[in-house]
């Protein structure tokens, strides 16, 4: 008797106190993710996501933490769902596919706490065949009318074990670390994008999308596979001071079966933003640009004034001649201003609008718009966003007047010390992707819309894809780019840009500044890549700005290579990815937008790589000149890197093309189409 009331209380025991039961569930449109919502007994909200009947995101809770009020946490319950499919096409103005259609199933959940405060939130969950994407919103109510939220619990519970890519978050190089690839169970505090493969071979990558007025998201592992949300820190103390109406960031989860779809998923993130916001952007020109930058890495020269100084009046005469003579749209000239004698420390010292004595803007401006080349403009701030607010409008006043049709912006300090100037006045110290920079940047961004200008930010705050409702946001930096290949060691290794295009990429474009043909780093160092993959990185990094980042001698002495990229367009039609594999290997082919030709680029990493690609995406029935640049046979990055060969073929849509690349080699290939 007594061993049976302890079984039954041992039974009673076991049932956990807080099963969850599923409220409500849904599927994208073509059946291939499905949703479920449950509430536990503890009034915990939880999404559980599974892809083609296989679970693949476990039961993960949200909810907040609050600086001055109780968690947003538990006790809640369903109080109505509303349902909305939607499937439309929209052009992008510029962009890696001009059609991007949109089209998922929203499922919108209403939550009310069930004690004395009843606050309310709906979660919106919208689900597309190769992902989802939820939010918070929070109405306007008495309970909860100012929003400080000192933390955001949305969990990510990662099903299956399997492999990660993450570079880690809150350190002092901000954005700008290399990849680790470790198992998901081993993943730290990590940005996003992160990307995952798992044991069953589905790939997933966490992101945002609208990154409005709140602070970036991180995720940090909790216990074996569960990761969690955690803001980006706030010198006012919560991550996010908010007053309601108001709506969360969209969290993203790309789910799709193999790396081309999960890089294909990226107009996702597109998709969750508004629309131009901003009417006619005819004025937004993609184009390739060259500058007075590759010197100041090779410590060549100086941006201050000097014997060294870069950007002197005929300097950039001559720039914008060899710009003019080879076709590029403009000339980025870094180092004009004054101010940069001390600019590591404070910045405050630079004048956006005062430039040094031995450059003459007005003069050098109208040389370029005689030869057709616009100045691409430079503020480099420091992070000290409170003296530049204070010049913003002036700064970009001058470059309206002198034609100049995109700035390059730069936060160079370490992460949290971007000086930001609080409601009181004082200056704190904030950090690069919070609440403060998230506003700063669209603050910048609207500006120069507002003067036609377009906006590059290097050390940015992450891209959201914010790019379509402010077309005139056309890349950014946000990893590390070319620039540490002209610095000390560790350069960028051959991997490192494989795991660009299918972590950094998901995000947006990257003004990562290939195409050094000289091979040669600060010191005379060797780069980490072959000739021919300098080439495949314009095809393979997308950036409507895309920059011909090596010094003009250098092009004039690598006249064969340099034409591919005087040919390549930085403006795309449609976009394939061929052929992938996260961190060892990307085969990308894109159509110009404005001529019949295709592209193909093609990186690897640190060693050899063969593949056997069909031209099925060339029109049929049309003939094409494959102007083919590849590694030669005995190429390789660490023994002969400059063993190219260059080679013209007669190819059709029925045709293959065998690739080879060397070690930290690739490939480049123009096809033309015949008449
Ligand atoms: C870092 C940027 O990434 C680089 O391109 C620039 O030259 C320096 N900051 C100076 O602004
Ligand atoms: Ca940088």
């Amino acid at each position: 008797m007594v061993r049976s009331l302890l079984a039954l209380l041992m039974l009673v025991l076991a049932v956990p106190a807080a099963a969850a039961d599923k409220v409500a569930s849904a599927t994208s449109p073509g059946g291939v993710l499905a949703l479920d919502i449950t509430i536990n007994g503890e009034g915990r909200v939880g999404y559980a996501v599974s892809r083609l009947g296989q679970p693949v995101i476990g039961e993960s809770h949200v909810g907040f933490l609050l600086a001055d009020a109780p968690q947003l946490l538990r006790n809640f319950q369903l109080t109505g769902q509303i349902r909305r499919s939607f499937d439309q096409s929209w052009e992008q103005p510029w962009g890696e596919w001009r059609t991007v259609r949109d089209r998922y199933n929203e499922l919108a959940i209403g939550l009310e706490e069930k004690d004395k405060l009843k606050r309310r939130m709906t979660l919106v969950f919208r689900l597309y065949d190769n992902g989802i994407g939820f939010r918070y919103e929070l109405p306007q109510q008495p309970n909860l009318n100012q929003v400080s939220i000192t933390e955001e619990l949305t969990q990510f519970r990662v099903v299956e074990p399997g492999e990660a890519w993450w570079s880690p978050a809150f350190e002092s190089n901000r954005e700008e670390y290399l990849y680790n690839r470790t198992p998901i169970s081993g993943i730290a505090t990590a940005q996003t994008p992160l990307t995952m493969r798992t044991a069953s071979g589905v790939h997933i990558a966490i992101h945002e999308a609208a990154l409005v007025d709140y602070s970036g998201m991180n995720v940090r592992q909790v216990e074996n596979g569960l990761l969690e949300a955690v803001l980006t820190y706030s010198a006012a103390g919560p991550k996010v001071a908010r007053a309601t109406p108001f709506a969360t960031p969209w969290r993203v989860l790309l789910i799709t079966a193999d790396a081309p779809s999960l890089y294909a998923a990226n107009t996702l993130i597109l998709n969750l933003n508004q629309p131009n916001a901003l009417g006619d952007v005819s004025w937004v020109k993609p184009m390739k640009y060259v500058g007075i930058w590759w010197g100041m890495h090779l410590d060549t020269q100086t941006w201050h004034a000097g014997p060294k100084h870069g950007a002197t009046t005929a300097y950039a005469m001559r720039m914008i001649d060899f710009a003019a003579k080879h076709g590029f749209g403009g000339v980025l000239i870094e180092g004009w201003n004054k101010g940069w004698e001390d600019w590591f420390a404070t910045g405050d010292d630079f004048s956006f609008t005062e430039p040094y004595p031995d450059f003459d803007i007005a003069r050098v401006a109208a040389h370029g718009r005689r030869k057709g080349v616009s100045l691409i403009g430079h503020h480099e701030t420091s992070g000290n966003i409170a003296h530049y607010e204070d010049q913003l409008e002036a700064g970009l006043d001058l470059y309206q007047q002198l034609g100049v049709q995109a700035v390059k912006t730069g936060y160079v300090s370490d992460a949290g010390g971007i000086q930001a100037r609080g409601p009181d006045g004082r200056i704190r110290f904030e950090w690069h992707e919070g609440q403060v920079m998230a506003r700063h940047h669209l603050k910048v961004v609207r500006e120069a819309a507002r003067r036609r200008i377009s906006i590059n930010p290097h050390e940015p705050i992450k891209d959201t894809g914010l790019r379509r409702t402010y077309p005139n946001w056309v890349t950014r930096e946000g990893q590390r780019g070319m620039e540490y290949n002209a610095w000390g060691e560790p350069k960028n290794p051959p991997e490192h840009e494989v795991n660009l295009v299918f972590t950094r990429m998901l995000s947006g474009p990257m003004d990562y500044t290939p195409g050094i043909l000289s091979l040669r780093g600060r010191g005379d160092t060797a780069i980490p890549s072959t000739l021919a993959r300098q080439l495949g990185l314009y095809v393979v990094i997308y950036s409507p700005l895309q920059m011909a980042a090596d010094l003009p001698e250098n092009y004039e002495a690598n006249r064969r290579p340099f034409q591919f990229i005087k040919d390549v367009p930085v403006d795309w039609e449609d976009t394939r990815m061929l052929a992938g594999e996260v961190g060892d290997f990307a085969v990308i082919a894109r159509k110009d937008r404005n001529s019949a030709d295709w592209y193909l680029g093609a990186v690897g990493d640190e060693q050899e790589r063969r593949f056997d690609v069909a031209l099925g995406f060339l029109a049929p029935g049309r003939r094409y000149r494959a102007e083919i640049y590849r590694d030669g046979d005995r190429a390789d990055y660490r023994t002969n890197p400059r063993d190219i060969v260059i080679e013209n073929r007669t190819v059709t849509s029925g045709d293959r093309l065998a690739i080879r690349i060397a070690p930290g080699g690739g490939t480049a290939v123009r096809f033309v189409a015949l008449k």
